[in-house]
């Protein structure tokens, strides 16, 4: 059983994720944060508590976290996820409420409480660089950060910049200084693991109580990754991410040194991977290298088909 908190910005893939998580026989689920990033903060808000409720697990509770990235201006992306933040289905409006507590004194009245909790975050990371600021002793009860962020071959938002990174290089900025077990779940080995429209038809026959959602939204979400990056599939970054903070070796990882590019020219919010180790820096992130496509993949139609 891992203890987890997820951070995300919902966002289909972090939909996935969390539908995952919740059908994960392995994840003991502390509590869900959101922040802004595919949309607002109240957009992404109301979405985790609409995923919670498809998935009729109103134990869980979410937390509101940070409106706007430390510094600069918050990107959205409509253009992949729509003006909802989770176009392509119609959800319920949620019985269910956001928690008055916010994210970060969440996270520091758990992490007061309980060893090796495992943090899952999978848009600006904002949040949890806040947490580290203002208290930093919480630092000895987190296992373990997965992050799905970075990349060391292309952009998806800038030529040089993943769009979690660039939303927010200066809270990337601490966390990599942090020395915490920090993991980057790079855009290089999410755009491996591509779902075709025969995979997500294979989700609409699982006829569960989620499958006719996952399905929409899956089809959404391959319609605009196809108009705007042509990968002949969509990549579901954030599950990545998800499956590895649960089963540690879908991702395959290499202990190295990255930096992020704080400036605001043309290269803000590169991750620069040191791949080579030419700078001889500290190692300070283990950065994804390679994914078991099918393993992942597997796992994901497994999980959904737990919903009955
Ligand atoms: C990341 O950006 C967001 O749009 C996705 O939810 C994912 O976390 C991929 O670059
Ligand atoms: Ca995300």
């Amino acid at each position: 059983m891992t203890k987890i908190i997820i951070d995300c910005d919902p966002g289909h893939d972090d939909a996935i994720e969390m539908l995952l998580a919740m059908a994960d026989e392995y994840a003991e689920i502390l509590g869900i944060c959101t922040v802004a990033g595919n949309q607002s903060l109240e957009k992404t808000t109301l979405n985790a508590l609409k995923v919670i409720e498809l998935a009729g697990r109103k134990d869980i509770n979410v937390y509101p976290g940070s409106a706007k990235p430390i510094m600069g201006n918050l990107i959205t992306a409509p253009n992949i996820h729509g003006n909802t933040g989770l176009d392509g289905t119609l959800f319920r409006e949620p019985t269910l409420r956001a928690s008055k507590t916010n994210a970060i004194d969440f996270m520091h009245n758990v992490l007061r409480e309980q060893k090796n909790v495992v943090i899952v975050t999978t848009g600006p990371i904002t949040n949890l660089a806040i947490l580290l600021l203002a208290y930093p002793e919480v630092k000895k009860n987190i296992d373990r950060v997965i992050w799905m962020g970075g990349s060391y071959s292309m952009g998806n938002i800038t030529p040089d910049a993943e769009f979690n990174a660039y939303n927010d290089p200066e809270a990337l900025k601490i966390v990599l200084n942090s020395k915490l077990n920090f993991t980057m779940v790079t855009l290089d080995v999410t755009h491996r693991a591509l779902f075709t429209m025969d995979d997500i038809n294979r989700i609409k026959n699982m006829n569960n109580k989620v499958s006719e959602q996952v399905y929409e939204l899956l089809t959404f979400f391959y319609k605009t990754y196809e108009e705007n990056f042509s990968l002949g599939g969509v990549p579901i970054h954030d599950a990545c991410a998800l499956a590895e903070a649960l089963h540690p070796g879908i991702i395959k990882s290499k202990l190295l040194n990255v930096e992020v590019n704080t400036s605001t020219g043309p290269s803000r919010g590169r991750t620069i991977v040191d791949i080579y180790n030419v700078t001889g820096r500290e190692k300070n992130a283990l950065v994804s290298m390679d994914i078991n496509v099918e393993g992942f993949k597997n796992y994901l139609f497994n999980m959904l088909e737990k919903y009955k």
